[in-house]
């Protein structure tokens, strides 16, 4: 079943700065959507709003037919609306694989000498863990770095595995925060495939971030915030032509 995240008429300040103005913008399942701007346009701080946190807002936002606003982060986590953070979260002393047990459910776990100290119904609970981090590594294309410490992953790498970590709870719709930052021209390729993958599940995908060619590329609906206000929404090829985008987002002069 698709399930669809609808904001309506948003509006958030900071003292007296406006960080968002009215704002409406759809968000299904059966599409890639992503959300660009220029830094400080608003896009984090909708984000924030939208997955519970940070103080109220006006405005009404909906998932699923269901009201979130008032609504705190772990109660719209537990909706299936999950997001990412820019700073990765999870065990640096564990490999990949070992995170992504932690993650799928095995929980306490402490490594795979722990596995031999459980009791036997632990131990099938862990297998199962286990068996759903193989399967996150392998459609998520991954699999080489299962035993990589996640102490020594590059950056890039980090963010791969926080998407893959999310997706351990069978999130149904997922905002990604700048996820191509910081990553190489290989890690994007594994990131557009991964979002495609995902999405391919019917896992609605939100997505923030500066790099335009792997945004027009990657989406299907693009909406473009400029100083806490939508400026445009269309395809990919619609904002790009865009007369105002390209002025304002661009920095280009008008014609
Ligand atoms: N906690 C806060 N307190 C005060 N002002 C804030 C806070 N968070 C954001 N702002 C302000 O709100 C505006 C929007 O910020 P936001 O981080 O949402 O922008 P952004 O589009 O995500 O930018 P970037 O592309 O740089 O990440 C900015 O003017 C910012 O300074
Ligand atoms: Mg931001």
């Amino acid at each position: 079943m698709s399930a669809v995240l609808e904001v309506r008429g948003v509006g958030k300040t900071f003292g007296g700065v406006t960080a968002l103005a009215d704002v409406d913008l759809t968000v299904s399942t059966a599409e890639i959507t992503a959300l660009v701007g220029p830094n400080g346009a608003g896009k984090t701080t909708l984000f924030n709003v939208i997955s519970g946190f940070g103080a109220p807002y006006t405005g009404e936002i909906v998932f699923d037919g269901v009201r979130l606003t008032g609504r705190k982060a772990h109660e719209i986590a537990r909706l299936g609306l999950v997001r990412t953070f820019q700073t990765p979260v999870g065990f640096p002393s564990l490999t990949v694989h070992d995170n992504l047990v932690v993650a799928a459910g095995g929980h306490g776990f402490d490594g795979p000498q722990d596995a031999l100290l459980r009791p036997r119904a632990d131990r099938r609970g862990l297998r199962a863990a286990a068996e759903r981090a193989d399967q996150l590594l392998g459609e998520a294309g991954i699999e080489h770095l299962a035993s990589a410490y996640m102490a020594g992953l590059s950056p890039g790498d980090l963010k791969l595995l926080e998407i893959v970590r999310q997706l351990a709870s069978r999130p149904r719709m997922l905002l990604l925060d700048e996820p191509a930052a910081a990553m190489d021209v290989n890690q994007i390729g594994t990131l557009s495939r991964l979002i495609r993958g995902i999405a391919a599940q019917d896992v609605g995908i939100l997505v923030i971030d500066h790099n335009l060619a792997f945004v027009l590329e990657l989406a299907d609906r693009v909406h473009v915030l400029d100083a806490g206000r939508l400026l445009a929404g269309g395809t990919p090829e619609e904002i790009s032509r865009n007369a105002d985008v390209r002025r304002v987002y661009l920095g280009e002069e008008a014609a």
